[in-house]
């Protein structure tokens, strides 16, 4: 190799030896003669050096280094005077003396600082990445990645699992998104997909007998994207045999807390991880995907709020709705400002509004509440009784606001879910060093899309009924339990899987109430029902995002801070400059004509 050693790596214990290194200048000081450089390499820092006295080439070379600069030094290593130790720095108690020098390659100065931690505008950094990635934070996150995908291939490795590759150009496999599609040069006019997940084809691996499967594989969804989403991303994909929803969810507590423990051994956990059915989740914290690392519960109190006079609340309670709220501890004095605020977050949920209830000063007794006390917009339908029952519902103290919404349950629950978020961040309360896993179970096989009309899949159409359940697919398929799950930490949805239907007959019953014909079904699903009467095993599996998890572990806002090479917000990928157009020639290759539909 040009170098012998590593910068970050040298101590007190090489002092004598002579080495020989190779980096990035990543600072350049002159002090009455003498050149003191940073050089950098993946591994860390070191001080170099150059004497005009002692060595005036090497010195003249050094001379012309700028910042990035990539150079090559020979020199020894000595212990540096005491008054220049830099205790901070694992090579701070040394230095390099250089004998010999050279430039490997020169660099224009970069558009953002390598070396200090200052916000950059993202879209620079994308366009750049390969300067980003050379800053510490990002080297620091793209291997905290790298480990966490070597504990889960070594982890399951150790159980007996077979990583086996699928394949990147297959058929459509529904997922709930788009696909991205690839035309074919030799069958004109057909089209490859990327795979959304290998669901389909893990599942085939099954039938041939493989038992335990599992691939760090690459995902493709053309769907709106998010800071949690991109849409090529990576999973950490598995599925077996023989098994039940016990057996995969233990095996992935195990994993998540190996993970969790080897990468931020710093960090609480709460184990065993929490389990909720989606319909507790949805009820307590107005999301299947809760953060649980605060409490401010969502409360029924249409019982309460029934016997006001508001007439608000009266008429959703009548329409079958439901009254309900949550607290924000100590925000009675919030400002009509604060209020519209969280109020405006209500209505991107579809809530027509929020009702608040301010009370009391903070450190007076409830027991002392009267209704000049309480401020709210409808104070005049209140008894201070009610107020009073309302806040020992919530559990609130003085000093606390009451926020609730008055609408069908669902809407009522994820507006409510989304301003506990808000209050929640507003008041700081979820511990940035603690990671709540929590399963979410008994969720329904399907549910209805009110514009269409049409069953959808809770998860994805190869999901069970839950046993005993098979027969109301055809009298109340709404009713039926799937078996499926998901692993949610922080807030975040990071796995989802089921246990899997392996019988021909039910997988086409599903696809049938699902809206399909046969001929549609066997035209897109065909080879997977074949597959089934070939002695398919019961088999079941999951998958978790790589990315989510690799963004949760290093505190990261974004997916993309943890992605290499990621795509922004509206799918362009700014290193490379892609998508972008293709050459006529290549499209009549792919007997293509483009004629540009004006989008809907
Ligand atoms: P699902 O669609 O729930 O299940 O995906 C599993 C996990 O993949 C991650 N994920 C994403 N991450 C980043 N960007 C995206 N666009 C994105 N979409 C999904 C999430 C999610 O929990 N085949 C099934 C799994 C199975 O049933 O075995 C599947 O893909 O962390």
């Amino acid at each position: 190799m040009l170098k012998d050693h590593n910068c970050g790596e040298l101590t007190k214990a090489d002092t004598g030896s002579t080495v020989t290194l190779a980096g990035w200048v990543d600072r350049r000081r002159d002090h009455g003669g003498l050149i003191f450089i940073d050089l950098r390499d993946r591994s860390g820092v070191v001080q170099l050096v150059y004497n005009p006295e002692t060595n005036a080439a090497a010195h003249a070379v050094a001379d012309g280094f700028r910042g990035e600069y990539v150079i090559r030094i020979t020199g020894e290593v000595a212990a540096r005077p005491k008054e220049t130790e830099n205790p901070k720095l694992a090579t701070g108690y040394i230095e390099i003396i250089a004998a010999e020098t050279e430039i490997l390659n020169a660099s224009l100065t970069p558009p953002f600082y390598i070396n200090k931690e200052v916000e950059v505008d993202e879209s620079v950094r994308l366009r750049y990445r390969y300067l980003d990635l050379r800053r510490r934070p990002m080297l620091e996150k793209m291997t905290l990645r790298y480990k966490m995908v070597k504990i889960i291939r070594d982890f399951l490795d150790l159980r007996g699992f077979l990583e086996i590759e699928t394949p990147i150009l297959i058929k459509s496999t529904p997922e709930g998104a788009r696909d991205y599609l690839v035309p074919s040069r030799v069958q004109p006019g057909k089209f490859f997909a990327l795979p959304q997940s290998p669901q389909q084809i893990k599942q085939m691996l099954m039938v041939a007998g493989v038992e335990k499967y599992f691939q760090i594989a690459r995902c493709f969804r053309d769907e709106d994207l998010r800071a949690d989403r991109q849409p090529e991303f990576t999973q950490f994909d598995l599925e077996m045999s023989f098994v039940e929803e016990a057996d995969i969810l233990s095996l992935c507590e195990e994993l998540l807390t190996k993970v969790t423990r080897e990468l931020r051994p710093d960090a609480q956990m709460v184990t065993p991880f929490t389990r909720l059915s989606y319909a507790e989740a949805m009820a307590r914290y107005g999301s299947d995907k809760p953060d649980l690392r605060f409490g401010l519960e969502i409360a029924d109190v249409g019982d309460i709020a029934g016997r006001s006079e508001f007439n608000v609340f009266k008429q959703a309670l009548d329409a079958g709705g439901v009254v309900k709220g949550i607290l924000a501890p100590g925000c009675a004095d919030y400002t009509r400002g604060q209020q519209d605020a969280l109020r405006d977050i209500a209505r991107t949920y579809g809530a027509g509004g929020i009702v608040t209830f301010g009370l009391g000063e903070p450190g007076s007794d409830l027991a002392d509440l009267t209704m000049d006390t309480v401020r709210s917009q409808v104070s005049r339908f209140f008894t201070v009784a009610l107020v009073r029952e309302m806040a020992a519902r919530l559990g609130a103290a003085a000093g606390d606001l009451i926020l609730l919404v008055a609408d069908r349950d669902e809407v009522a629950n994820t507006a409510l879910g989304a301003l506990r978020l808000e209050v929640a961040s507003r008041l700081k309360l979820a511990d940035p060093n603690l990671f709540h896993y929590a399963f979410v179970v008994d969720f329904p096989l399907l549910f209805k899309d009110a514009a269409s009309g049409n069953y959808h899949p809770m998860h994805h159409p190869f999901t069970a009924p839950r046993p005993g359940d098979e027969a109301l697919l055809d009298s109340d398929p709404l009713k039926a339990g799937g078996r499926h799950y998901d692993i949610v930490c922080n807030g975040y949805e990071i796995a989802g899987g089921s246990i899997r239907i392996h019988d021909a007959a039910m997988q086409r019953r599903v696809f049938q109430l699902l809206g399909y014909g046969d001929a549609d079904i066997d035209a897109r699903f065909g080879p997977l029902l074949e597959a089934f009467t070939y002695g398919a095993p019961p088999h079941g599996g999951l998958a978790a995002g790589i990315d989510r998890m690799a963004m949760i572990l290093s505190d990261a806002e974004t997916i993309r801070e943890v992605i290499a090479f990621p795509k922004t917000q509206s799918a362009v990928d700014l290193t490379l400059d892609a998508p972008s157009a293709v050459s006529p020639e290549q499209l009549r290759e792919l007997h293509l004509n483009l004629t540009q539909i004006e989008p809907d």
